[in-house]
């Protein structure tokens, strides 16, 4: 069957409403939901519920002890990783626990990419001044979220798009060709489905093209500056054979001059090298239990 772009972005759209092939929700997550809406619940009551489910609490607590978040002390209790990362930041993580999974078994490039692009954006996040900079860390790490869905979704048009981006095709062209739809806009439809904050989704939406977002203009440009820091330091990988193109604007909307930049640069040489052993222990708990 040979459809046009468009056609093919609108079954491309019912098959993520259909979430197929992706995972399901841990249990946990719905009331998880419930007692965040409901004023009266505390930060004590929503921590007693999460470490109920022995899984969520082991990888809630490795994700806020690794290095892309950067906090000094270790974080040792979910109520402790509740006041850091804030209850928003840690509920994302729940819901999206299993792709971080799936992005690591499928692609450890990708993987190594996201969590160096979470890294720098937390530190960039800082300096500009941006509030709840791990909430910015978070949006990092699930930035390119659409191309795992390509992958593992669809896997005979992902391979199209590869055949392209060999054939020397911008990455993003491809996606659009073969699918009529980038991945930068695919992972924010599906965090949208999955009723994450705005300002994730919107950021997401607009990593390569920052006119996507009127409202979180700093926090685009702080993930798609983050996203070619980390291309141009050479940690993981993305489809991008070579480094993306710069928006300008990113740096006019973060007001950033080049000697600030390599500053941020010496800032992330040693968080890169940690996230290393966090790949590592990772990659023998998978072994563990493969
Ligand atoms: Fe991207
Ligand atoms: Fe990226």
């Amino acid at each position: 069957m040979n459809l046009n772009p468009l056609e093919k972005r609108k079954l491309v759209k019912k098959k993520l409403r259909k979430l197929e092939g992706l995972p399901t929700f841990p249990p946990i997550v719905q009331r998880l939901n419930l007692m965040i809406e409901d004023e009266d619940s505390s930060i004590y009551q929503i921590a007693e519920l999460i470490e109920k489910d022995q899984v969520i609490t082991t990888k809630i607590l490795k994700l806020a002890n690794s290095a892309f978040y950067g906090f000094p002390k270790k974080v040792s209790t979910v109520q402790n990783a509740l006041m850091l990362l804030g209850v928003n930041v840690v509920k994302v993580l729940i819901v999206t626990s299993s792709i971080f999974e799936i992005i690591y078994r499928e692609d450890v490039g990708l993987w190594e990419h996201s969590i160096g692009v979470a890294s720098c954006s937390k530190i960039l996040a800082e300096r500009v001044g941006l509030k709840d900079p791990q909430e910015v860390a978070t949006t990092g790490l699930l930035h390119d979220l659409g191309r795992i869905v390509q992958r593992v979704t669809f896997k005979e048009d992902y391979k199209k798009i590869l055949e392209l981006v060999k054939n020397g095709k911008d990455p993003l062209q491809a996606e659009k060709e073969v699918l009529g739809i980038d991945h930068a806009e695919i992972g924010s439809f599906l965090m949208r489905t999955w009723n994450l904050p705005d300002r994730l989704v919107e950021t997401v939406d607009a990593h390569h093209d920052l006119k996507r977002t009127k409202k979180f203009k700093k926090e685009a440009a702080v993930i798609h500056l983050s996203d070619i820091l980390i291309h141009v330091r050479g940690y993981g990988t993305s489809l991008y054979q070579k480094i993306p193109p710069l928006q300008q604007e990113a740096l006019k909307v973060l007001k950033l001059n080049l000697f600030e930049i390599k500053d941020i640069f010496f800032k992330l040489e040693p968080r890169l090298y940690e996230l290393k052993f966090f790949t590592e222990e990772l990659r023998r708990e998978m072994e563990v239990s493969s």
